[in-house]
């Protein structure tokens, strides 16, 4: 089941039950867009950067530029959303937010103040990151997630399903986490490629054989706070900052249960909609802007 709602996030919580999500997981806008412009990128007619997410392929989409307040305005939203996710998770809910390098101490602490508990970052780490701006600054190869609870209360209990079931992205990352740290040992011995990759190949697959099988039969990995992922399908891109569907899959696959509530309170193209239907969640997703929110409604038509 989806709910879909168009309006700031902040003006139509009303809509939202209070205590009734089991997951947040969210990307608002990172408002690093204007940060380290050059003089080349400033249009000398209009002032503007031309360098931003907004001089990017489709924010034609978009009736305004919703990546770009000011630093002490910013950090006043992060503390207001904090507030609304605080009264919409039930107790014991987890949260997972993207965030920017620059804006997370800032997101943990409003979080903290409303009472939630933000318990690690995590890391996503992308081997193919666009080198934008290589010249000026090293390229940005990650992007993170703050991930918490709201405190426990009651009977109410977390979800943290750490029993990675064989075959499930969870699995495959803490596999790829493994061999990527083989192949590195191997490289740094100044080994070539191609031998490098052979011995990791057969190193990877004795450890993981020797890994502990749980009651079900099922490997058991350890979830890592780093995830390593390139990629993902560009075909259904409506949006410029999409993530792709299999790192959200991550989180609801983690952090809630089948039938369980996810919210979204800045949805974009609906991603995160798609992957909790995908995994047989519920979900609430938030869109303000009304050209993206019709273009997100019309993916979901069907459901
Ligand atoms: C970083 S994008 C999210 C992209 C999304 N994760 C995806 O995969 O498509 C942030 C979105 O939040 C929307 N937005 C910004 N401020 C908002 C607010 N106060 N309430 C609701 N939506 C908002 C923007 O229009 C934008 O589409």
């Amino acid at each position: 089941m989806i709910t879909l709602l168009n309006g700031d996030c902040l003006d139509i919580s009303h809509e939202i039950p209070d205590e009734t999500v089991d997951l947040i997981l969210t990307d608002p806008p990172y408002n690093i867009s204007e940060r380290g412009a050059k003089p080349e990128w400033i249009d000398p007619t209009t002032g503007e950067n031309k360098n931003t997410v907004h001089s990017q392929k489709f924010d034609e989409s978009f009736e305004h530029n919703w990546d770009s307040v000011s630093h002490e305005d910013f950090v006043k939203l992060l503390s207001q959303w904090s507030n609304l996710w605080y009264s919409k998770l039930r107790p014991g809910g987890s949260f997972a937010v993207f965030i920017s390098d620059v804006y997370i101490s800032y997101l943990w602490s409003a979080a903290e103040s409303v009472g939630l508990e933000p318990k690690r970052i995590f890391t996503w780490k992308k081997p193919a990151a666009v080198p934008f701006n290589r010249r000026v600054n090293p390229v940005s190869g990650c992007e993170y997630i703050l991930w918490g609870i709201k405190p426990i209360k009651g009977n109410y209990r977390r979800t943290f399903n750490a029993d990675a079931s064989v075959g499930t992205i969870v699995e495959r990352y803490s596999a790829a986490d493994k061999v990527s740290s083989i192949v590195y040992k191997y490289i740094a011995q100044g080994l070539d490629l191609k031998s490098a990759f052979d011995m990791a190949e057969a190193e990877s697959l004795e450890v993981l054989s020797s890994r502990k099988v749980n009651v079900l039969g099922q490997v058991e990995c350890v979830i890592p706070n780093t995830i390593v992922y390139s990629g993902g399908s560009t075909r259904d891109r409506i949006h410029p900052t999409q993530k792709p569907q299999e790192i959200l899959e991550y989180f609801i696959a983690l952090l809630t249960n089948e039938g369980d509530l996810v919210l979204d309170t800045f949805a974009g193209s609906g991603s995160t909609g798609r992957a909790s239907l995908d995994r047989s969640r519920r979900a609430i997703l938030v869109e303000r802007d009304p050209v993206m929110f019709s273009k997100m409604s019309e993916k979901f038509k069907f459901e």
